[in-house]
Formats: structure tokens, sequence, C-alpha cells
């Protein structure tokens, strides 16, 4: 039987790369995102998908998408929980706190909104999977980046909670950690240090490509084909795990 799969922030970046591939793997998809227009070309390249729009950041927004969201694809077995923004590059004594309000707001409690109203519904999938995009920032301490950084910390301190608190219903709980994934986001991350450290842009990817052992950043696509397998039978045993994908060489 085809799953049933809710992504949220699905319709760019690496949300919109997971969207792909649980399609391709025949599942039915339901998509949430704030950009209107993003996922009205995500539906006219995959019809068969549903979409919704709900900022995770707002809690009655959520409370309306999920139900929503599962009376459409009739049920709920992977619950994707994509969305996360960056916030302001600036030091913690900079850092504005209505932007650190913002960023833990849609990262951690929008995350904590979307999982205990699907909860419900993956405890009835009997192989249920929820995994939850945190960082390579939930794994290490980032300078400027301090609402980001502890967000992305919480969110494995959640995916490990969800894993002990779900395993008895079938529901399984991990957590992906990427390192500098190509693009968009990635573009107006190294913007923001070019600005705060006054180097040029290049001048800041050339550092960031030195870092990387593989001298290229994580491809989108493999990601999308981290969480097929975690969602999937081959990751029946894997529960309560932050994985990383990442070659960053001083991060590794
Ligand atoms: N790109 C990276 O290098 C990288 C690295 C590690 C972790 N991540 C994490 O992966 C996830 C996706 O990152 P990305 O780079 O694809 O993001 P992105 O900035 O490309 O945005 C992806 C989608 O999120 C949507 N979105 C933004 N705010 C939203 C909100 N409040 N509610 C619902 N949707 C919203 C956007 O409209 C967009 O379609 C995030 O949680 C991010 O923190 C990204």
């Amino acid at each position: 039987m085809s799953q049933k799969v809710l992504v949220t922030a699905g319709a760019g970046g690496i949300g919109r790369e997971i969207v792909r591939a649980f399609a391709a793997s025949g599942a039915g998809v339901a998509v949430s995102d704030i950009d209107v227009a993003a996922l009205a070309a995500l539906r006219a390249e995959l019809p068969g998908i549903v979409t919704f729009v709900c900022d995770v950041g707002r809690r009655a927004e959520v409370e309306r998408m999920v139900p929503a969201a599962v009376a459409a694809l009739g049920g709920l077995d992977v619950l994707i929980s994509n969305a996360g923004i960056g916030g302001p590059t600036a030091t913690v004594e900079d850092f504005p706190p209505e932007d650190w309000d913002r960023v833990l707001q849609v990262n951690l409690t929008g995350t904590f909104d979307v999982s205990r109203l699907a909860i419900p519904h993956l405890k009835r999938s009997g192989a249920a999977s929820i995994v939850i995009m945190s960082s390579a920032a939930g794994r290490f301490g980032y300078p400027s980046r301090s609402a980001y950084c502890a967000s992305k910390w919480a969110l494995v301190g959640l995916a490990k909670t969800l894993s002990i608190e779900l395993g008895e219903f079938g529901v399984r709980a991990n957590a992906i950690l990427p390192g500098a994934v190509d693009g968009e986001r990635l573009q107006r991350v190294y913007a923001g240090r070019a600005e705060a450290s006054g180097q040029s842009l290049e001048a800041v990817l050339v550092a960031a490509m030195a870092g990387q052992s593989l001298k290229r950043f994580v491809d989108p696509r493999d990601i999308a084909q981290l969480a097929l397998f975690l969602a999937s039978d081959a990751g029946k045993s894997i529960s309560g795990q932050a994985l990383c994908m990442d070659n960053d060489i001083q991060k590794a």
C-alpha cells in the first residue's frame, strides 16, 4: 500500500526534493508552504499532490492544515517536518529579540505543533515515521546564528523524545542534520556572513569550499533519499537517531 506523506515547507529547497522523491516512489503527498506561487508550480509539476498554504509559525494555521492534509490523504504514515528559517546573522548581544522569537516559533514550536497534531493519525498507521529536519547547527555551535543553532539542537531532543514516546505505537522518529546544502538558502547565509565579517562574498565562498572534503556542497536530492530510506521498510529498525549528511572537514 502506498504511503501517505505530509511535508512541511515542501514547495522549495530541500522540502521540494523530498516531495519529488516521495511522489516518485508512488506515495500520496500533501505539501504545506507559505509560498502560494511555488505551491502552484509544484502542483503543475506533480498533479497527484495536494497542497496547503500554511505558516508553520502560526499555530492556528497549523491546526487547520494538519487535519485537512490528513483528510485529503485519507490517513498519515509519514511526517516530514522540514520547515525552518535562519533568522538574522548577529551575535547574541545584538540579536533582535523579536527575531529570536520568530525563529524559535517556526523551527521549534511549529515542529512541536505539527507533530502533536499528526501523532494520533501516525499511531493508526502501524508503520509510521517522523523525520525532523535539524541541521549540522544542531550538533555544533555557530557564532552569530544563536536562534537557529539553539532551535536545531532542540529539534534533536524533540526527535529523540518522540522516538521514546511513540516506539510502542509503531511510530519511529529521527532527525536529519544536513551540512551546507546547495541552494538559495546557502547563498543567503554566505551573503550574511560576508556582510557581518566585512569580507567579499567570493572570499567567504572560497573559505567555505576549503572546509568541504568533497569540494562540493550537499545535494538536496541526497537528503531526500535519506528521508525516503528512513521512512521505508528498510529503515524500520532506526529510531531516535540524529543522522548527519555532511562533508565538512572541521565538523566531521
Ligand atoms: N539549506 C541548507 O544548507 C540547510 C542545512 C541544514 C539544514 N537545513 C534545514 O532544512 C530545512 C529546509 O531548508 P531549505 O534550505 O530547503 O529552506 P528554504 O529557505 O529554501 O525554504 C524552503 C521552503 O520553506 C518555506 N517556508 C519558509 N518559511 C516557512 C514557514 N514559516 N512556514 C512554512 N513554510 C515556510 C519557503 O517558502 C520554501 O518553499 C530547514 O529546516 C533548514 O533549517 C538547511
